[in-house]
């Protein structure tokens, strides 16, 4: 490794996802040789933007779309087959040679047919005031039968057990009572051709990226390759210190490395928390600082919030200094990426949550259940907004003064350096800071 390059990296989410990881990832994977996606799976949606071209993500990881780069799905990855299948027939159409840049781990688990139904039916049986506000992608009931074990299904055995398609049939037939109780006799992800045909692009399709994800790794990390690793979701929606129950299956911070990766945690220099000028969310659960009005609206519409996965528009609020206090902290993010600058553009003065009030008491941490999350109101500080656009703003110090001192708030109040910026969605519309500037721009040969 050279000096000046800053070392295996992970990129992750602050917020409740969407911060703009795919932006970063993207840039900075000029500069690694592999990126690798360690937890979630298709519920993901990290947007790309080459020039005029757009790239949405769900299962692949960025650095897909940099030539040279490997890009990995590690064991902690839930991986639909279809969907993985989809994703990269449509980036090959595209002219992206995936084949010879994925490896995928033969101890990842398959999101079935039936996980998917489960995801669904759970979700509307729950009704609008109670359901989580998944994306169905079934990553909750996969996450659920890899702990359960007997029931898990990982590409390991699709390669080497033998009858795997008698245990899976069983399972279906397990689980058709239940998921029929639900109301969903007929759901499609109870056909058992669909459940077989999985399995089969499994075995016939997928096979060929399957290896030994973590030897690989271990190896390549041996070789002085560098490794990015690219979180999915964001730390507000982790299993353990997320906004439980209203949060995804997965660890999904740096800390979710280890696991979902195989790689020691002593091996990451470097922890970049990504997150927007402002706060959003999509689905159910607490949200403090939400603006259920026309300056939430105004947010949506100047940042174009919505959803990637699911197109579903996305809740918007003030930037939360607790929430993101908080994961900087539960991430050990070492740098900040502050995307959306430019989003926050007109606005005559601009919110920041920098405490919460419950129950008559000023708190700095966020409670750990929601029943005192929904009883907590943001204690909002205003600072003057920016009139100008900034989206082709060339360095940090050219932005105007007003937005200069919001993001010194930001870093104040978290703890953290911003070392990079984003003004608009292009890789060209980002103003980076040292370790980042010479390193993306020494490996920047890419697409
Ligand atoms: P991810 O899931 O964290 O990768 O984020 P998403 O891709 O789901 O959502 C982020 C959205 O913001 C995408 O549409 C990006 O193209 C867009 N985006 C990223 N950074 C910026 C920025 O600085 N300004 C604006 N206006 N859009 C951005
Ligand atoms: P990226 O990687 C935004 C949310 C869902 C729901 C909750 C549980 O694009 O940032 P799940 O389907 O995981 O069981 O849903 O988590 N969620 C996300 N929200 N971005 C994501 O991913 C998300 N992944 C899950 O909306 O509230
Ligand atoms: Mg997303």
């Amino acid at each position: 490794m050279t000096k000046t390059h800053p070392g295996h990296c992970c990129v992750f989410g602050l917020m409740w996802g969407d911060e703009g990881k795919g932006k970063v990832v993207d840039l900075l994977a000029g500069a690694y040789d592999c990126v690798v996606r360690y937890n979630g799976g298709a519920n993901a949606g990290h947007t790309v933007w080459i020039g005029p071209e757009k790239f949405a993500l769900h299962l692949l990881p960025a650095g897909i779309l940099r030539t040279g780069v490997v890009a990995v799905i590690g064991p902690g990855v839930v991986v639909d087959p279809p969907t993985l299948r989809s994703e990269i027939a449509a980036l090959q159409a595209r002219g992206i040679a995936v084949a010879e840049h994925l490896r995928l781990s033969n101890r990842a688990h398959l999101v079935m047919p039936y996980h998917k139904a489960e995801d669904r039916l759970s979700e509307a049986r729950m009704g609008d005031e109670r359901k989580i506000g998944t994306t169905t992608r079934g990553i909750g009931p996969c996450y659920a039968d890899k702990a359960r074990r007997s029931t898990g299904v990982r590409f390991d055995d699709v390669l080497h057990e033998p009858n795997l398609e008698d245990r899976v049939l069983r399972i279906l037939e397990d689980r058709r009572s239940a998921l029929a109780a639900l109301g969903g006799a007929d759901d499609p992800g109870l056909d058992r051709a669909e459940v077989l045909a999985s399995v089969r692009i499994a075995r016939d399709e997928l096979s060929q990226y399957v290896c030994d994800t973590t030897r690989y790794l271990f190896d390549a990390a041996r070789q002085g390759r560098r490794l990015l690793f690219e979180g999915a979701n964001g730390m507000l929606l982790d299993l353990d210190h997320g906004t439980y129950p209203f949060v995804t299956s997965s660890s999904t911070g740096p800390g979710g490395i280890a696991g979902g990766a195989g790689v020691p945690p002593t091996m990451l220099r470097r922890t970049l928390g990504v997150t927007k000028a402002y706060s959003t969310r999509v689905g159910g659960g607490p949200f403090v600082t939400e603006l259920a009005d026309e300056t939430g609206d105004r947010i949506r519409k100047q940042g174009n919030e919505y959803g990637t996965t699911t197109g579903r528009p996305r809740r918007c609020g003030w930037f939360d200094a607790v929430a993101c206090g908080y994961s900087a902290r539960l991430g050990g993010a070492t740098d900040l990426a502050i995307m959306h600058v430019d989003t926050l553009a007109g606005f005559e003065r601009v919110g920041m949550c920098v405490a919460y009030e419950c129950r008559g008491r000023k708190i700095e941490d966020p409670p750990a259940g929601v029943a005192e999350l929904s009883r907590c109101r943001p204690v909002i500080e205003y600072l003057p907004g920016w009139g100008e656009e900034v989206r082709s703003a060339a360095s940090r110090e050219s932005l105007p003064d007003q937005a200069q001192r919001y993001i010194e708030a930001i870093e104040r109040r978290t703890g953290v350096a911003a070392t990079i910026l984003s003004v608009g969605p292009e890789r060209s519309q980002t103003l980076l800071s040292e370790p980042w500037r010479s390193c993306v721009a020494a490996g920047e040969p890419t697409s």
